[in-house]
């Protein structure tokens, strides 16, 4: 029996960088998982690749219209919901505050702080029906302190709104046997953080004290562990993994 034995999972964003990671973690553990991206071929030939425990749908977090076919979808072939990752994240143009183009900001937004408001709603009643479930909501360290080195006001905000949105959750559901975390991962080697920096990060390797950045599946035993009935008494905490960067 795999830890996430008779879990059903959404993991959003999972075509590819961690979200990918995540879904294999999460079927190797046992779970039936639901993968959602805008990246229709990435994702498609993942859940192909990962077999009949695994479906793809296209999926914009930012549609609430999406979310309810995406849960629509999952629970025709699963069942009901049990377990939500919102991985799903953009980084959007870096820019100082006065620079920033009022149209990055709200697409930014919309992505990385709505799109997790959006996911919460739309699995909470399948929750709710069934006395529990985790949620496990990729904020960044970027939710913990602000980024010296790449000004984004967009993603700072939206990423200390998913840390603060997950508290409020965790309070609110608690009593439902509703458990909600996020996690805030610093620099992980993922199409996302290759494509906004330079080989070694604009030289963050040398900031963080493990010397390194992440591999994307080093994040994922922590998402299936917060996912699982392992933390059970765990909720409405963040969870940083950073390689020690913010202990600094
Ligand atoms: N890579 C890092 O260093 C790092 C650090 C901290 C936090 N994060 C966060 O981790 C999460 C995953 O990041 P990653 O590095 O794997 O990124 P990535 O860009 O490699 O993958 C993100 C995936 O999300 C999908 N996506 C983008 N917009 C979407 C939308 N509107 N709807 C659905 N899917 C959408 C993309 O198609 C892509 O497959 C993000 O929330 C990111 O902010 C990343």
């Amino acid at each position: 029996m795999g830890r996430l034995s008779g879990k059903v999972a959404v993991i959003t964003g999972a075509s590819q960088g961690m979200g990918e990671a995540h879904a294999k973690a999460f079927v190797a553990e046992g779970a039936k998982v639901i993968l959602t991206d805008i990246n229709e071929v990435a994702g498609a030939a993942l859940a192909q690749a990962l077999g009949s425990d695994a479906l793809f749908v296209r999926h914009d977090v930012a549609s609430a219209a999406g979310w309810a076919a995406v849960v629509a979808a999952g629970e025709a072939r699963f069942g009901p919901i049990n377990v939500l990752v919102n991985n799903a994240g953009i980084i959007g143009p870096v820019a100082k505050t006065a620079d920033i183009a009022e149209a990055d900001f709200v697409h930014v937004c919309a992505v990385n702080q709505t799109g997790v408001f959006l996911g919460m709603q739309a699995v909470l009643p399948s929750m709710l029906a069934l006395g529990g479930g985790s949620i496990v909501n990729i904020s960044s360290i970027s939710g913990m302190v602000a980024n010296v080195g790449t000004p984004n006001l967009a993603y700072a905000g939206s990423k200390f709104a998913v840390r603060g949105m997950t508290k409020q959750v965790a309070v609110e559901y608690g009593a439902h046997n509703i458990r909600a975390n996020s996690v805030h991962p610093g620099y992980v080697k993922t199409p996302m953080m290759v494509a906004a920096t330079d080989e070694d990060g604009g030289g963050a390797a040398s900031a963080i004290p493990l010397g390194r950045f992440a591999e994307a599946d080093e994040i994922s035993p922590l998402v299936v562990f917060l996912a699982s009935d392992e933390s059970s008494f765990v909720t409405g905490m963040e969870h940083v993994i950073d390689g020690g960067m913010t202990a600094c």
